[in-house]
């Protein structure tokens, strides 16, 4: 692995939120099949002149506080999204324009609810060759305008908001102690959204989020498992060496599938589903950054991060935790 350090940490979400309650009103639902079945209660929804950039800036900006760093001293940024402002440029050059990160290369990465691993496993790559000394790692998602308000299957699920990283090239240990990546191209059909420059007569013309829910949820439940086992097994580490699991905030039953197939007990698996939803791509660093807030990660502990999305892509991490500044004390 490459030598990084994670030295700051942001994360944004939009003010206006939609409750089970509200949902009831307009798609065939309840508050208790929404909670029962998700562990969702609310989710985020952005105001109209908010998009991934406005919020993944944001993010960023208060990631920059944290680690003690001016926007101009980042040489690289990188956006995992699958919902951009457009398509192209990209959401990541959008945001080096707001937040004026003049000389940072920027590019987005596009693998669903598990970008924000693949964005950070780039990054470290990028970092290691020494010409890129200092990166942000931002996950923004607007997922709420890539959702068929009609569909219940879907409606219920997903929210926005943002999370970023700032990490940074060290001469010593890495804060990264693996990556392990999969994908499956062929079950692409089971969560998808078409895109302005789709196959004509694809079967919806607006992009709108489209899922088989029972199979995208077992096939969450196993590859964010084999992932992190075999990320564990690769490392050398056992599930004991553990002290939190940060998984992607999908549905919480899928979090408590994952929990009990690596042995993990509940309190060892970070979930913030609750008021948020699944933010795709934004989830698990708008987690890490609750987690830090809510004072669940000391300097040593060792992070699991497993991740599923469309694709199928899935993915797993293991971070050694540094302590970082608390811009709030
Ligand atoms: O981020 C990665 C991508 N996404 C995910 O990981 C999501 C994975 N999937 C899921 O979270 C779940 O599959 C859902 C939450 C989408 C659905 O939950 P489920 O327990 O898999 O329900 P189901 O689709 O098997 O449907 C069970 C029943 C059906 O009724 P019948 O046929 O038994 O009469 C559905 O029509 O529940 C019904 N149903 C609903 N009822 C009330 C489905 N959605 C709703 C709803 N409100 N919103």
């Amino acid at each position: 692995m490459g030598s990084i350090t994670i030295s700051g940490i942001g994360a944004y979400v939009p003010e206006k939120k939609i409750t089970n309650f509200d949902l009831e009103k307009t798609v065939d639902t309840s508050n208790e099949w929404i909670l029962e079945r998700t562990g969702i209660a609310e989710r985020r929804q952005v105001a109209d002149n908010e998009s991934s950039s406005t919020m993944g800036a944001a993010a960023a900006n208060e990631a920059l506080i944290s680690a003690n760093l001016l926007a101009e001293n980042i040489d690289l940024i990188i956006t995992a999204t699958c919902s951009p402002d457009g398509m192209f440029p990209s959401t990541a050059n959008r945001i080096q324009s707001i937040i004026g990160a003049k000389k940072a290369v920027c590019f987005d990465v596009n693998s669903a609810c598990n970008g924000f691993l693949t964005a950070l496993a780039i990054a470290n790559g990028l970092l290691d060759n020494k010409n890129y000394k200092k990166a942000l790692i931002i996950g923004s998602e607007t997922l709420t305008r890539l959702v068929d308000w009609q569909d219940r299957n879907t409606c219920i699920l997903f929210g926005d908001g943002a999370g970023a990283v700032v990490i940074e090239h060290s001469d010593n240990k890495s804060d990264l102690l693996g990556v392990l990546f999969g994908s499956d191209g062929t079950q692409g059909d089971l969560l998808f959204a078409t895109g302005p420059a789709s196959i004509k007569n694809s079967l919806i013309e607006d992009a709108k989020i489209i899922m088989d829910g029972p199979n995208v949820f077992k096939n969450a439940v196993n590859f964010m498992t084999s992932i992190a086992k075999e990320l564990l097994i690769k490392t050398g580490k056992s599930i004991d060496d553990i002290s939190l699991c940060i998984p992607h905030q999908a549905n919480e039953r899928i979090l408590n599938a994952v929990a009990s197939n690596l042995s993990l007990d509940k309190n060892r698996v970070f979930n913030n589903i609750k008021n948020l939803g699944n933010t795709s791509a934004a989830s698990i660093p708008i987690a890490l950054h609750a987690a830090y807030y809510s004072n669940r990660l000391k300097k040593g502990d060792t992070l699991l991060f497993t991740a599923f999305g469309a694709g199928l892509n899935w993915g797993s991490a293991l971070i050694n935790w540094n302590e970082i500044k608390n811009p709030k004390e």
